[in-house]
C-alpha cells in the first residue's frame, strides 16, 4: 500500500505522514530531504543551486546516506532545495529512488508513506491514498517562526512569511512536476486543527481504503 502525502512547507504534512507510518508500521520517506541533500551538495561544492548542470551532476551522484546530515533541516538547505527541485535533471535522478522505496519498502514493511510535493501527481499517480495537507500561508509562517524561536534561532515573522510565499510560488510555478493537488486527493486544511485532529482526518480515508481491500 502506498500513501502519498503532499502539501506546502509547515502545513503539518511531515508530522502527519510520520504518524501514519508509525500507526500502520509502514516505511516513511521524507522526499524533501532528497532535494535538500542535493541543494547542500551543490553549495558544498561552491556551485549555484540554480545552475542546471551543477545541480544535475550532484543529483546523479546523490548518496541517500546524506539524508541524515543535520544541516539539511536548516533554511539555507530549504531555499537551495526549492531551487534544485525546479531542474528536470534533478527530478529525473530522484525518481527511481522514490519509486523503488514505495514499491519495495525497506525492512519488509507492507506499505510506505511518502511525503513531498508531487508524490500523488508524478511519483505515484496510482497511490492507494492521496492526501494534500495545507494551511493558510500566515498560519504556516507563524508555525515556522515559533519553531525557529524555540530552537533559539533568530527569526522575524515578516521575513519568514515572505520566504514562505516565495518558496510556495517557486514550487507551484515550476514546469516540471509542480506542487499541485491531484484530482483524487483528499484535501486537509490544518489551519484550525491541532495535530490529533489533523491526524484523525488523515486516517479516515486510509481506514476506508483498508476496509475496501
Ligand atoms: O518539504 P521540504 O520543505 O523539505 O521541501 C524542500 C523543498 O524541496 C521544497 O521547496 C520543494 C522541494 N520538494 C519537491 O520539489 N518535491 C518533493 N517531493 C519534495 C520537496
Amino acid at each position: 500500500m502506498i500513501i502519498a502525502v503532499d502539501g506546502p512547507a509547515a502545513s503539518g504534512k511531515g508530522t502527519i505522514a510520520r504518524r501514519i507510518a508509525r500507526e500502520l508500521d509502514f516505511a516513511y520517506l521524507d522526499t524533501g530531504l532528497l532535494y535538500r541533500g542535493v541543494g547542500v551538495m551543490v553549495l558544498d561544492r561552491g556551485g549555484n543551486p540554480e545552475d542546471p548542470e551543477a545541480a544535475t551532476r550532484a543529483a546523479e551522484s546523490f548518496d541517500p546516506a546524506l539524508m541524515a546530515d543535520p544541516r539539511l533541516r536548516g533554511d539555507e538547505a530549504a531555499v537551495a532545495a526549492s531551487k534544485v527541485a525546479a531542474i528536470p535533471g534533478v527530478r529525473a535522478a530522484m525518481l527511481e529512488f522514490q519509486r523503488s522505496f514505495g514499491r519495495t519498502p525497506p525492512d519488509g514493511r507492507k506499505g510506505a508513506v511518502l511525503d513531498g510535493r508531487d508524490i500523488g501527481t508524478a511519483i505515484f499517480p496510482d497511490a492507494d491514498v492521496k492526501l494534500f495537507i495545507t494551511a493558510a500561508v500566515e498560519v504556516r509562517a507563524e508555525r515556522r517562526h515559533k519553531e525557529l524561536l524555540e530552537r533559539g534561532s533568530p527569526s522575524i515573522y515578516a521575513r519568514v512569511l515572505q520566504d514562505m510565499q516565495e518558496r510556495d510560488q517557486r514550487d507551484r510555478s515550476r514546469s516540471t512536476a509542480p506542487m499541485a493537488i491531484a484530482p483524487d486527493a483528499v484535501v486537509i486544511d490544518t489551519s484550525a486543527l491541532d495535530v490529533e485532529a489533523a491526524f484523525q482526518a488523515a486516517m479516515d480515508p486510509i481506514r476506508k481504503k483498508q476496509d475496501r481491500q
